[in-house]
């Protein structure tokens, strides 16, 4: 059943001649990030002063492949005090996540204070971020899999980006993995170790897991409506 349910998705996705992964072009997502006070159209200029950007000492944490913002948005209503910095390569996705935000923290009452949206590529994140900012969490949320061998380091847990993004995580920062990816999931454990890092709270289903507070991501809810289990784990990198 499960399986049947899949490929109609992927029929359907590719009937509409997009992948489940993609975003169709939107034309209005760059003019609205550009009239944006929290899209950061040179986010380089901040690197080592993200502080400067947000007007206050509040610790930061960094979501990247945000995707639409639905996670980031909840993250930051929840905790006020903290400021997030969210992160995706597609200007395209990050109007539809502004949009997302916009929505959530209207519905909220509250006014945004504690994000700014980045595009940017993952791949050169130490050009956006450096040991002055002191990043104290970092979000992973379903990255693409890239199940080639050939592609493998494209993974967003892949160890030479686990290096670079020790050199911004403070001593007692946790990174926090979530994927459906059953390969994924067992390549990264193995990556997050070699690469120093302690990896605990490893759960192969998380929706049945005693972890608490759990976020869902856009993702997480289209695999968990589709009966796949979601993993999860958090890794502390090794002190410096
Ligand atoms: C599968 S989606 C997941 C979106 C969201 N985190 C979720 O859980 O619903 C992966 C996201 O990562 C972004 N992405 C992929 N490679 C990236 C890179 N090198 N740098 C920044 N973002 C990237 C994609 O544009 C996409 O929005």
């Amino acid at each position: 059943m499960l399986k049947y349910r899949l490929l109609y998705n992927v029929l359907v996705c590719v009937l509409k001649r997009v992948s489940p992964l993609r975003i169709r072009k939107k034309k209005w997502a760059q003019p609205e990030l550009d009239a944006c006070p929290y899209y950061v159209a040179e986010p380089e200029r901040y690197r080592g002063g993200w502080s400067a950007f947000f007007g206050n000492d509040r610790p930061i944490e960094l979501e990247i492949g945000c995707g639409k913002c639905t996670f980031i948005a909840q993250k930051a209503l929840q905790h006020p005090d903290t400021n997030f910095i969210a992160v995706d390569i597609k200007s395209d996705m990050l109007g539809v996540g502004r949009r997302n935000i916009e929505r959530l923290f209207s519905e909220s009452g509250r006014r945004i204070d504690n994000i700014a949206l980045v595009t940017f590529n993952v791949e050169m994140i130490d050009r956006l971020l450096s040991d002055s900012d002191r990043i104290r969490a970092m979000y992973i949320n379903f990255c693409n899999p890239w199940p080639r061998k050939k592609h493998n380091k494209r993974r967003l847990t892949y160890p030479r980006k686990l290096m670079l993004y020790r050199s911004f995580l403070t001593d007692d920062a946790v990174i926090c993995f979530k994927t459906d990816d059953d390969e994924l999931f067992c390549d990264s454990i193995r990556y997050f170790r070699e690469s120093g890092y302690t990896v605990s709270h490893v759960t192969y289903d998380l929706h049945h897991s005693d972890i608490e507070d759990n976020i869902m991501t856009e993702h997480e809810q289209m695999f968990s409506t589709e009966g796949i289990p979601i993993k999860y784990l958090e890794a502390t990198p090794a002190a410096r």
